[in-house]
């Protein structure tokens, strides 16, 4: 008897688990998010009539939600990284305060991330990397209508790792870009289950834990 109930405890407790997790990472339409904040990320950004995405002023996106700074310096990648060096990564505020809410990125989710270079490796604090001058500009954007096709939803652009920056930049290719972004789904420390590198940026991690409370 008591095997049974541990077992049928246990069943139903799985169920649970799977129709919450099923619901948790399903994001809300963009509709939903409009009605609940009175617009999306989307509002912030802009296309040219043959559908290129137009570089964002560094006024508007420097003040979004910073999220973290992964670094990949070039002398640790054989003189050259492939995405160089420091990138500081900043989301829309929308949909930050959505997912701060909810723990999912809403369709409409904006991210950028800010290349900058190592400019010093010494300073009065000790030897490191400091950060130099700003070199490039990537952005992720989540829709569901106009990357409708694209898997996740995600649509990647990429402004140049030089400047001066490209005005304009048409969408990468999935499997230049969103590919490697898809596989990280399965990253047992990525509990979003979605296509950003969540388990990088401890703002998120932190929204995220101050959640489960
Ligand atoms: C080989 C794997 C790989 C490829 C290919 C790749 N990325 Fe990423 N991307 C990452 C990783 C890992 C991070 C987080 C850590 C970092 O920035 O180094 C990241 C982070 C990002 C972010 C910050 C938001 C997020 O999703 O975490 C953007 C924006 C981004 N990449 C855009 C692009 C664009 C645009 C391309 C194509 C030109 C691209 N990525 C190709 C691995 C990749």
């Amino acid at each position: 008897m008591k095997t049974n109930k541990t077992l049928a405890v246990k069943l139903t407790a799985g169920l649970v688990a799977a129709v919450g997790a099923v619901l948790f990472f399903q994001s809300p339409p963009k509709e939903a998010v409009a009605a609940e904040t009175g617009k999306t990320g989307l509002s912030f950004v802009e296309y040219t009539a043959d559908g290129k995405l137009k570089r964002p002023s560094p006024d508007m996106f420097r003040k979004w939600i910073y999220v973290g700074t992964p670094l990949t310096p070039n002398d640790m990648n054989d003189g050259e990284a492939s995405f160089p060096e420091f990138h500081a990564v900043y989301m829309d505020p929308i949909s930050f305060a959505h997912f701060e809410k909810t723990g999912v990125y809403p369709d409409g989710t904006v991210i950028v991330k800010e290349l900058s270079s190592v400019g010093s490796k010494d300073a009065t604090s000790g030897k490191g990397y400091f950060m130099g001058d700003f070199t490039g500009l990537e952005m992720t954007i989540k829709d569901s209508v106009r990357y409708k096709d694209e898997p996740g939803k995600w649509g990647y652009y990429s402004f140049g790792h030089k400047y001066p920056l490209k005005a304009e930049a048409a969408m990468n290719k999935a499997a230049s870009c969103n590919a490697c972004h898809e596989k990280n789904v399965s990253h047992p420390q990525n509990l979003s289950k979605d296509w950003t590198f969540e388990q990088y940026y401890p703002v998120l991690r932190a929204a995220r834990a101050a959640l489960k409370k």
